[in-house]
């Protein structure tokens, strides 16, 4: 007798316990910020990955709330237009490099990286999103194929080499939530990089033209 009313005062315990877990409506605002605490823990600084890469801009922080629904048009216009204005052209009003280098940046994928030090100069690593040169088999299809860009889109334009320009400076300028890497916004090529590669895709001369 003694016995089982202790065990029934272990069952009550449990029960208490499973309901104290139930997650109810109020509560899930704040599992959200647990989480992501819980996420940042989870990762270790190591060589120059350091952790406040988790920290998010107010663009990425937008992007995450509305993931699962559809951003409203004012919002997104507000966060494209403020990307559009940070863009920076080039000092000399020039906008095409060598496209030799731009196939090497392409097709490097090194920089950033926790291996990687801090003198380690970055690539551009297209080709794992984007088809560019035929002659390159390996590519990735997360972007659209972007072989034969400039001579679809009739040749290297004003207004083409401004469009390429913004869109590799900054992605989000055309598309808010862009998963392509905002290489001069976040300094991740320099000018004369992002030159190289704009001749990959726009030089007539460039293979991917021909
Ligand atoms: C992580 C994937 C990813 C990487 C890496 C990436 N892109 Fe993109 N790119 C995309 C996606 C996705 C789109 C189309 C949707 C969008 O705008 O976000 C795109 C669009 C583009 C466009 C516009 C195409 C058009 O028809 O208007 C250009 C140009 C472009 N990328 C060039 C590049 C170049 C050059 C590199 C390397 C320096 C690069 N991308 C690296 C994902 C990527």
């Amino acid at each position: 007798m003694k016995k089982s009313s202790k065990l029934a005062g272990v069952t009550a315990l449990l029960l208490l316990t499973a309901c104290a877990t139930v997650i109810t409506a109020p509560d899930l605002a704040h599992n959200a910020a647990q989480d992501l605490m819980d996420f940042k823990a989870s990762f270790n600084e190591k060589g120059i990955a350091k952790v406040d890469r988790l920290n998010q801009s107010e663009l990425q922080n937008n992007c995450s709330d509305y993931a699962q629904k559809e951003m409203p048009a004012e919002l997104r216009a507000q966060l494209e237009k403020t990307e559009l204005d940070a863009v920076k052209f080039p000092a000399d009003g020039q906008f095409l490099g060598n496209w030799k280098e731009g196939e090497k940046i392409a097709q490097n994928g090194r920089g950033l990286q926790f291996s990687d030090d801090a003198k380690t100069v970055n690539g551009g690593n297209c080709y794992a999103c984007h088809q560019i040169s035929k002659a390159e088999i390996a590519f990735g299809n997360i972007g659209p194929s972007l072989s034969e860009y400039g001579k679809l889109r009739g040749g290297p334009s004003e207004d083409l080499m401004k469009y390429t320009w913004t869109k590799l400076f900054s992605s989000h300028a055309y598309n808010a939530c862009s998963v392509m890497p905002r290489y001069g916004a976040a300094q991740i090529l320099s000018e004369q990089q992002m030159k190289d590669v704009m001749a990959l895709l726009l030089d007539p001369k460039s293979p991917i033209n021909q």
